[in-house]
């Protein structure tokens, strides 16, 4: 598959089958988090890999209401948290560099989105999801102080592809010279 194709072709996926994922795949992914571009290199990226179903019904217990991923947090076969350090991403000896303070988010975005390439490049769907109660989960997963936890992942081979919510059109977003 093309990159352009794997990018206008992956979907969130919210409904998986039950087939597993082979070591050698969740290798591919977690290769695709590494080699992501980061601030000056700092891979302010930690992901947890969730197997336990206690911690997966807990963890799904505090999804936002209404979030349409719920279920995935139980069904899919591979559900990665993914957390980030704080403070590191655009900072130089402890001072923020630029106006915007912590690139930690930026970074993150990008590699989860490599994630989800590697992910659909390899016959998987995934979803991210973003919408819960961020302390509580971080409780649940034990993260460290210092540390965010930001996004949960379900990922599997997908039952279902959903057809493409709409996108702007790129003279909608596009500016030439000034905005
Ligand atoms: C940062 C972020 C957070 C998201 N959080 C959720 C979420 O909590 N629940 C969910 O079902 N989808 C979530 N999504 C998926 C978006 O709804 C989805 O990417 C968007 O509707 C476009 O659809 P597509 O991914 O199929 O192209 C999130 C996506 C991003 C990038």
């Amino acid at each position: 598959m093309d990159l352009i194709n794997t990018i206008k072709e992956r979907r969130s996926v919210r409904n998986f089958s039950e087939k597993n994922i082979s070591e050698d795949i969740l290798n591919h992914l977690l290769e695709s988090v590494r080699w992501s571009p980061s601030w000056a290199n700092t891979q302010c990226w930690e992901i947890i890999i969730i197997k336990d179903s206690t911690i997966r019904e807990n963890l799904k217990n505090v999804i936002s209401p209404k979030n349409p991923a719920t279920k995935s947090i139980i069904s899919a076969p591979l559900l990665f948290a993914v957390c980030g350090k704080k403070n590191s991403a655009g900072f130089y000896k402890d001072i923020a560099v630029t106006q915007l303070g912590d690139w930690m988010m930026f970074d993150l975005g990008i590699a989860v989105q490599s994630l989800c390439l590697a992910a659909h490049s390899l016959g998987l769907g995934t979803v991210i999801v973003g919408s819960f109660d961020h302390a509580a989960a971080g409780k649940i997963l034990q993260v460290p102080s210092g540390y965010e936890t930001i996004v949960l992942v379900p990922a599997g081979y997908p039952e279902k592809i959903p057809s493409p919510p709409k996108r702007r059109e790129i003279i909608e977003f596009v500016h030439h010279d000034v905005f």
